[in-house]
């Protein structure tokens, strides 16, 4: 256990929605975790299966003794890492001899230099990049924050893993629980798309369907958590949360390793609840510190689809709070109505002169085309969001297109085919013959 925390760390029982049965937090290894810190009031708690503050419910995240001494030794450790997240384990909640254990071993997926879409949406070819996170194990970025969840369920004791999903997480954690030998039972809204469903049962764990929408199944798991029924169960958002959301950190080590070590000057995220938004802050943060980039300004620009977009009206608002609403979008994966770090996004987007915006589901779709037609990338919804509203705002001139701009892609096209079907389909189907061919007047 890591020193500086010890001395202020307190084990007074918590609120009882947010306790767990589990090893005493003394005996868990999770690497440079030293304990967990409140986002509002800085109390600092033992590592455990818990979220929120016990003295003012603000949400708890991990505080580290992160590595010091020399920048360059710290670098060249992490370059001689495996190619995927365990290279940054040092800067993670996870045990050192993690790499060894059973896990789906996500990330370090490509950074592609989009100079077409660059040219198309008016960016100087060399400036703009896509981070393609389809290329991860279940195709999207919730690999990344599940494998975190899996070593703090490992290292609380728990043999159950679970979570409320929009769709994505539920088959990364299908996944990661079928590697690691656990049990598995998610949660999603009832309606999502074929592509998710099937993509969150065919792991062979436990698939439930609520009557509602994410929201609802949120509420429903936080109910779950504190009934004996729940016992002994990790979900990943939410009594794993603040270890599941450190994953996300690892897009921002891997987007600045990927320039050469360089933070980029503007970056588009996605927001469902808003956690991976504020990680890729947090880790670019620790970059700073840690002296692996220079310090320099930065711009993070939130993307939401207009259907469910309760953070970009508020941010146009100037409100601090974000107020819930019913989603209705085809960018599913991103249908929080109520996201949990809405108020954190907003300070994020406001301390670095970035903003939040959103489109349409027209845009998204037609967004999902530019990219796929452009740089070969066929992104799920939450990508046509991310790339649609990064064409809206260098349209609007808050996306300077002579600087960087890195554009999550955070999910794989093929989960959400239904978007581009209607409008994707064979050119013209014709008879086995060179002069049906011709007649179809498609040669050169
Ligand atoms: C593909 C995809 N991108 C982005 C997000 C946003 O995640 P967050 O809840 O961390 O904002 C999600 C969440 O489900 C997702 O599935
Ligand atoms: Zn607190």
């Amino acid at each position: 256990m890591a020193k500086f925390a010890m001395g202020k760390m307190r084990r007074k029982g918590l609120a009882s929605m947010a306790v767990q049965t589990v090893s005493t937090a003394s005996t868990v290894d999770l690497g440079p975790a030293a304990g967990l810190s409140c986002r509002e009031c800085g109390e600092i708690f033992p590592l455990g299966p818990i979220f929120a503050c016990e003295l003012c419910f603000g949400p708890l995240e991990v505080a580290y003794d992160l590595p010091t001494g020399d920048p360059e030794a710290l670098r060249k450790r992490i370059e001689a890492g495996p190619a995927n997240i365990w290279r940054y384990a040092p800067l993670l909640p996870v045990p050192a001899d993690v790499a060894e254990k059973p896990n789906l071993n996500p990330g370090w997926t490509k950074l592609v230099q989009a100079d077409n879409l660059a040219r198309e949406l008016g960016v100087e070819p060399g400036k703009l990049f896509v981070k393609d996170d389809s290329g991860n194990p279940t195709h999207s970025f919730k690999d990344r924050v599940v494998a975190q969840a899996l070593e703090a369920a490992r290292a609380f004791g728990f043999t159950t893993l679970s979570c409320s999903s929009t769709g994505n997480l539920a088959g990364a954690v299908g996944a990661a629980a079928a590697r690691a030998g656990f049990r598995s039972c998610v949660f999603i809204p009832h309606d999502l798309e074929q592509g998710k469903v099937v993509m969150a049962a065919v792991y062979g764990g436990e698939l439930v369907g609520i009557e509602g929408n994410y929201d609802d199944v949120n509420r429903f798991c936080s109910e779950l958590i504190g009934d004996p029924l729940g016992e002994g169960w990790g979900f990943v958002n939410v009594n794993l949360r603040p270890y599941y959301g450190e994953g996300s950190k690892t897009l921002a080590y891997e987007i600045c390793e990927q320039l050469g070590w360089v933070i980029p000057d503007q970056l588009v995220i996605p927001i469902a609840s808003g956690s991976q938004l504020t990680k890729i802050d947090k880790g670019l943060q620790e970059l700073i510190k840690l002296g692996l980039v220079e310090d320099k300004p930065y711009k993070i620009f939130g993307a939401q689809a207009e259907g469910c977009s309760p953070v970009s009206a508020a941010f146009k608002a100037g409100h601090d709070v974000v107020r819930p609403q019913k989603p209705n979008t085809i960018a599913k994966s991103l249908a929080i109505g109520n996201p949990a770090d809405g108020p954190y996004v907003l300070d994020i987007a406001r301390r670095t002169g970035g903003a939040v915006e959103d489109v349409n589901d027209e845009q998204v779709v037609e967004a999902i085309k530019i990219l796929a037609r452009t740089e070969g990338i066929f992104a799920e919804t939450a990508g046509g969001v991310t790339v649609g509203v990064t064409k809206k705002l260098i349209e609007a001139g808050l996306i300077d297109p002579s600087l960087t701009t890195v554009v999550l892609n955070t999910g794989d096209g093929l989960k959400t085919l239904d978007a581009v079907a209607e409008t994707s389909q064979a050119t013209a189907t014709i008879r086995p013959s060179l002069d049906a061919f011709r007649d179809a007047g498609l040669a050169n």
